[in-house]
């Protein structure tokens, strides 16, 4: 049978970083009021001249070095992005123009915060049908773009970054089953409410913007990754007990603490960015996974659930070995 397995990882944050000290002086808000509701104290903005792609690409040319693989390995570009630089062509075709690779499968995904655990689901799925035997997955975010700097109870929580993955055909286990999930009747708790086809006009004028019933939001998360851990060890016959690391989705301190609570783990098993990075979406996933490999935590062989939830709402496992 053939598997694909994570053979890289990568990542990039902008330099630009944006302490909460400094949010003081643009919103209405305290260091404390964000640490003590979030745990994020500072997050990556990117440079105006920043997109992106170019944040993927760095992130995709790190994953690539890691991989040992070149431009003329890959078969397949998946980025998962809510931020793309254009209407189109897709950031995927962009960065596939940028790292000098042609022909390929190239497309983006669109999941929110869930969108590289869905991107990473579907390039498994390729792997498996035989469709691609090297993909490159990315979750690159520009959030600050469609940031309300004047509203508080957003603008604190959201930051700048990329990560990627490559993923490669082979006999060894790596991921072990993914879980997709959407539930569309949510949408009117965590929207940017104008988009290309509806509301062009407040697209040009810069008012299209993240909009969230924060503690709604909060409440169905905390549910909802509760059930998607009992979900996938069913799926694999494990026990809690068989995850080694949980790298999880950085939108909130507390809704990860929740979720590791509910799988029993210790904090020091499960992977925390969002206090450095704050919530990046589509790339907070893949920046922790890369910021745990990299640092020595995250060992081959080991067992590891990535999780995440977001706008939709969205929300999915991947449970892999690494
Ligand atoms: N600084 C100071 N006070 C603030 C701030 C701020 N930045 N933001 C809100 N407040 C105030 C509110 O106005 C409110 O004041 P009031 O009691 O006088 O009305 C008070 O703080 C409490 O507000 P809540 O919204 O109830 O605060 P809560 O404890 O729920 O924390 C938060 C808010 C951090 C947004 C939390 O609800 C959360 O993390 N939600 C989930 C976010 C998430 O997971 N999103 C999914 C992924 S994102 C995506 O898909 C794009």
């Amino acid at each position: 049978m053939t598997y694909s397995r994570i053979t890289g990882t990568g990542s990039y944050l902008p330099e630009r970083i944006l302490t909460n000290a400094e949010m003081e002086t643009i919103v209405d808000t305290t260091d404390q009021w964000i640490r003590e509701r979030t745990g994020i104290t500072q997050r990556h903005i990117a440079a105006d001249d920043e997109f992106t792609c170019d944040l993927a690409e760095h992130a995709a040319r790190n994953a690539m070095e890691a991989a040992g693989k070149t431009k003329v390995d890959i078969d397949l570009i998946i980025v998962a992005t809510t931020t793309p630089d254009r209407i189109f062509p897709s950031t995927a075709c962009l960065l596939q123009q940028k790292l000098d690779i042609h022909g390929c499968t190239a497309f983006d995904v669109q999941a929110v915060c869930t969108g590289f655990v869905y991107a990473l689901g579907i390039a498994d799925n390729f792997i498996k049908a035989g469709s691609a035997k090297c993909a490159l997955v990315i979750g690159a975010e520009t959030l600050s773009r469609i940031l309300d700097w004047t509203d508080r109870t957003t603008c604190v929580l959201f930051g700048d970054g990329a990560g990627a993955v490559i993923v490669e055909a082979s006999e060894e286990p790596g991921i072990l089953s993914s879980h997709l999930h959407a539930d569309g009747s949510y949408e009117h708790l965590l929207n940017v409410p104008y988009g290309v086809s509806n509301g062009l006009d407040k697209l040009k004028a810069g008012e299209a913007h993240i909009t969230m019933k924060g503690n709604e939001v909060f409440k169905m998360a905390v549910n909802t990754l509760g059930r998607i851990v009992d979900e996938t060890l069913a799926a694999n016959n494990m026990e809690k007990s068989d995850i080694d690391w949980l790298v999880p989705h950085q939108a909130n301190i507390r809704i990860i603490n929740a979720t590791a609570k509910k799988l029993r783990m210790n904090s020091d098993h499960v992977v925390m960015t969002v206090d450095k990075q704050g919530n990046t979406s589509a790339a907070s996933v893949p920046l922790a996974l890369d910021t745990a490999v990299r640092d020595g935590r995250i060992k081959k062989g080991e067992t590891v659930l990535l999780e995440a939830f977001g706008g939709g709402f969205t929300w999915g496992s991947v449970l892999l070995k690494m």
